[in-house]
């Protein structure tokens, strides 16, 4: 059992709305993180919206790269049946764990490599804030904290695995939920989700000023074509996919 005083107040977050359109009904999520753990940020706010769009009454939930399990704990207390939460980082899965239990929110957090960390069922939601910034080499960090967001040349190598690992574990009519910048590709991962037969589009978007990550590496983003001269923003993007249900089998209708 973890000590509160090993706690960050720092790193203390209630939920919030981050993007403009109709409010969402939801109780307020609070969570704290332990150093070292990536705290909420827009880009956590703007998918925990997103989630909160979706219906969860009685849904089985996977949150892949949970850090605080802000999101894990936002489908738990929005009517989700079974909730499950990932992540590499052992700091993550005790924070994470902390959090559901800090917000009376019941879900398993499981250590491991993506889906490959909870190896059987299927799911009704898969949620994803996964690392998505490039970096300057492929090598993806094994720790510290920059294994929240380096994400090889491209920024794609997790992005990439998740688009073609997750569809796989969605059970029919199941909705992956993903948020990236817009500077690793948003059309590249819807491409890759309607490759693997999900009908995709980009939900939300969302324009921001860079933070510290981006702005230490806005040289390197532009030398490699991420981002024009001087740009020192980008856009956050929401990706919405669904695997076609039965009713869709019936009808024949196209994936
Ligand atoms: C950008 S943070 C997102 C945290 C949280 N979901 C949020 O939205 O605030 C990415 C998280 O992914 C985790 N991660 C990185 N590689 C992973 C992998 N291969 N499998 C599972 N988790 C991973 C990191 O430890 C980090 O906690």
């Amino acid at each position: 059992m973890l000590d509160d005083a090993l706690l960050s107040p720092a790193h203390t977050t209630a939920a919030r709305p981050p993007v403009d359109g109709p409010p969402v009904q939801a109780p307020p999520v609070r969570v704290r993180t332990l150093p070292g753990v990536y705290g909420p940020q827009t880009d956590s706010w703007l998918l925990a919206q997103a989630l909160r769009r979706e219906d969860l009454d009685g849904a089985r939930v996977l949150d892949l790269c949970t850090g605080s399990g802000l999101l894990a704990v936002t489908a738990a207390m929005s009517g989700a049946a079974d909730v499950v939460a990932v992540d590499v980082s052992r700091r993550a899965v005790l924070t994470a764990r902390m959090n559901l239990r800090r917000n009376g929110a019941r879900g398993a957090v499981v250590r491991g490599d993506l889906v490959h960390a909870v190896p059987d069922g299927d799911f009704d939601v898969i949620v994803s804030n996964p690392p998505y910034v490039p970096a300057e080499d492929d090598a993806l960090p094994t720790r510290g904290q920059a294994r929240a967001w380096d994400a090889g040349r491209d920024g794609r190598l997790i992005v990439d695995r998740i688009c073609t690992e997750a569809p796989a574990r969605l059970a029919p009519g199941g909705r992956l939920l993903m948020v990236h910048s817009h500077v690793c590709s948003a059309d590249r991962t819807v491409e890759l989700l309607e490759e693997q037969g999900l009908r995709a589009e980009v939900l939300l978007r969302r324009q921001l000023a860079f933070g510290p990550v981006m702005m230490s590496r806005a040289r390197f983003l532009e030398q490699a074509g991420f981002v024009d001269a001087d740009e020192r923003h980008e856009e956050l993007v929401v990706v919405r996919a669904e695997r076609p249900g039965a009713a869709d089998a019936a009808h024949g209708r196209a994936a």
